[in-house]
């Protein structure tokens, strides 16, 4: 694909939001090289849906990443290659912090080699910890409480000293919880192990599985269930071709919430889950889980203040509508 906007790194490029943001990408006319190592990427969506050429390996292996800015005339990096799992970060701390800290500054060290000085990476709301205040500012004081949130705050930290002594700029992103599907139905979350909420209500409305469990009923909101934040994953690839867009007009190194500024609580999101797909959904109410706290939404205002963003798909049902079609496609029911 010949085009007049420059060629885009994207690591992490065959998994769940990363493959949307590659999507958003070349429809606004940007050329992509995929890095994914495929422990958890789909490499047959990449090559159904995507014009990107996907290259297999890992962001630690520097020889690879210097081949790669040598072929490629690489303008910016947008870096979503990451370990994820919350809960498998506490058993493999090590695992966590080589893949996702020394991944990320072994790619750092190979873009200020070949002079790339513009990167999108991708954070969490989970670097908060447990909130003092919602929503939640980008100022909010840091508390991370398990390995894999501190991996993400130790790689701002990094940009941070970057930015100041190299002159590197980066658009650093702090999802809230990812959410629905490619709303014409080519790309969606397929996570092994599913930890996250929608999809795994959605695998019990498909019969996957036997039911859906709800981790704490006696919260203090309104309907006793913990709230979160649900951003739909075409919104935040949307926000990354805005970020790389800010980078390319000299925007300087920020960190910005990309969340919906909704919050929805899981009995909503099964009652939505129960009227969009019109299955029964059996919820069975489980004890509080530890370090789940009752709230967490962000706050967005920077997003739309500095990169001039609104979410598109701010309704729930628009989010579980969209995973639905997406999940119903790829487990054969249509
Ligand atoms: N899903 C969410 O709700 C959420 C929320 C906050 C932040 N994030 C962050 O967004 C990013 C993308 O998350 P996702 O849900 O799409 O995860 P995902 O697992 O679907 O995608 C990550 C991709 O990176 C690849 N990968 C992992 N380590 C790699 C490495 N060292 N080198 C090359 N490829 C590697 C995996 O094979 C996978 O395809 C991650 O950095 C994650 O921490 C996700």
């Amino acid at each position: 694909m010949s085009s007049d906007k420059p060629k885009i790194l994207v690591t992490g490029g065959a998994g769940y939001i990363g493959s949307h943001a590659v999507l958003a990408l070349e429809a606004a006319g940007y050329p992509v090289v995929i890095l994914d190592s495929l422990e958890y990427g789909h490499a047959e969506l990449v090559q159904q849906h995507l014009q990107a050429e996907l290259i297999q390996g890992k962001t630690t292996d520097r020889p690879l990443l210097d081949q790669i800015f040598q072929t490629h005339s690489i303008g910016a990096v947008m870096h979503f290659a990451a370990y994820i799992a919350v809960g498998e970060s506490v058993e493999k701390p090590a695992e966590y912090y080589h893949n996702n800290v020394v991944g990320t500054l072994t790619l750092l060290e190979a873009m200020l080699a070949a002079g790339v000085q513009q990167f999108v990476f991708s954070s969490t709301c989970a670097i908060y910890g447990p909130p003092k205040t919602v929503p939640i500012p980008e100022d909010h004081p840091k508390n991370p409480i398990s390995p894999y949130a501190s991996s993400k705050l130790m790689v701002e930290e990094m940009l941070k000293d970057f930015s100041a002594a190299y002159g590197l700029n980066a658009v650093v992103f702090r999802y809230f919880n990812a959410a629905g599907a490619d709303p014409e139905g080519r790309l969606g979350e397929d996570h092994q192990p599913e930890t996250h909420l929608i999809p795994l209500v959605l695998q019990a409305a498909l019969g996957r599985r036997e039911n859906i469990a709800i981790f704490g009923t006696d919260y203090d909101t309104p309907d006793g269930t913990c709230i979160r934040d649900y951003i739909h994953v075409a919104d935040l690839a949307s926000a990354h071709v805005l970020g790389v867009e800010y980078l390319m007009k000299g925007g300087e190194t920020t960190f910005i919430n990309l969340g919906n500024g909704n919050g929805f609580s899981v009995r909503e999101v099964i009652e939505t889950a129960r009227q969009v797909t019109g299955e029964a959904i059996v919820a069975v109410e489980r004890d509080r889980r530890p370090g789940d706290p009752p709230r967490l939404i962000g706050s967005s205002e920077q997003a739309h203040h500095i990169l001039g963003w609104q979410p598109q798909y701010p309704d729930l049902e628009s989010i579980i509508a969209h995973a639905w079609q997406w999940h119903l496609y790829r487990h054969g029911r249509v």
